[in-house]
């Protein structure tokens, strides 16, 4: 991380600010005098401010029970955001892990730790994300085969992968796909003929909502389900 990052993140200067306070060399860094702001700091590094050692302060990662008619977005103009009931300090410096739609609920991650955020978040990882949807209609058998065999999409290139599918109602299933295409699982349920009433975010990997968050409501994520094991590809249920 930058020196002037790191100083405006842990203490109250703003960034101008401690870039002005590196300059004028009130900073050291591992002992010595430093006034580059834009040098970058190692892990380990001890940074001192006028001879008071500076801690660097700790990613944060939070779930969210994300209720209807509230964005996934820092600022907006129009709709409330997940961040408004958040009360944490620097919220600027918090990423949403896999947006959802205005009107889709459940599980929503935000944190500083921009390596967390890429492995949750990147394809590559494949990481299954669980939904209960409710539909217009009681899904056909076809269109249970279809959704679990890879819906090919309108405008896309290829079929979506795979996707796990239950029926947990009659008009009710869950379904786990490793994608994240823009509005993909409503736009799986209408490629099948079926359409979206209620969409809800149960689980992310192996991390899923906790069932005591009311809607509106956060808490911080537990060692366990921070630590995103390198070998699994998907949740622990589908
Ligand atoms: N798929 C959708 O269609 N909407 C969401 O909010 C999430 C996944």
């Amino acid at each position: 991380m930058r020196l002037d990052k790191l100083i405006s993140n842990a203490t109250a200067f703003t960034r101008s600010q401690a870039k002005a306070v590196i300059k004028k060399g009130k900073v050291t860094l591992n002992g010595e005098p430093i006034t580059q702001p834009a040098i970058h700091v190692d892990e380990n590094a001890h940074v001192e401010y006028i001879g008071v050692a500076i801690k660097k302060p700790q990613l944060r990662y939070i779930m969210i029970n994300k209720p209807a008619g509230v964005v996934c977005a820092n600022v907006d103009k129009q709709h409330p955001t997940i961040f408004d009931s958040l009360f944490v300090p620097r919220k600027d410096a918090l990423h949403v892990a896999g947006r959802l739609d205005i009107d889709t609920t459940g599980l929503v991650m935000v944190t500083d730790d921009g390596q967390w955020l890429h492995r949750i978040t990147s394809p590559k990882h494949q990481h299954q994300k669980i939904y209960r949807v409710d539909l217009d209609a009681p899904p056909s058998e076809k269109q249970l085969r279809q959704l679990s065999e890879g819906v090919q999409l309108k405008d896309e290139e290829r079929p979506c992968q795979p996707a796990s599918v239950e029926l947990i109602g009659e008009k009710q299933i869950r379904l786990g796909i490793v994608e994240g295409k823009y509005h993909q699982v409503k736009r799986m349920l209408a490629a099948v003929g079926n359409h979206v009433v209620k969409l809800h975010r149960e689980q992310i990997a192996h991390i899923k909502l906790d069932e005591a968050l009311v809607a509106g409501q956060w808490r911080e994520l537990t060692e366990d389900e921070i630590l995103l094991d390198p070998e699994s590809s998907t949740g622990d249920s589908a």
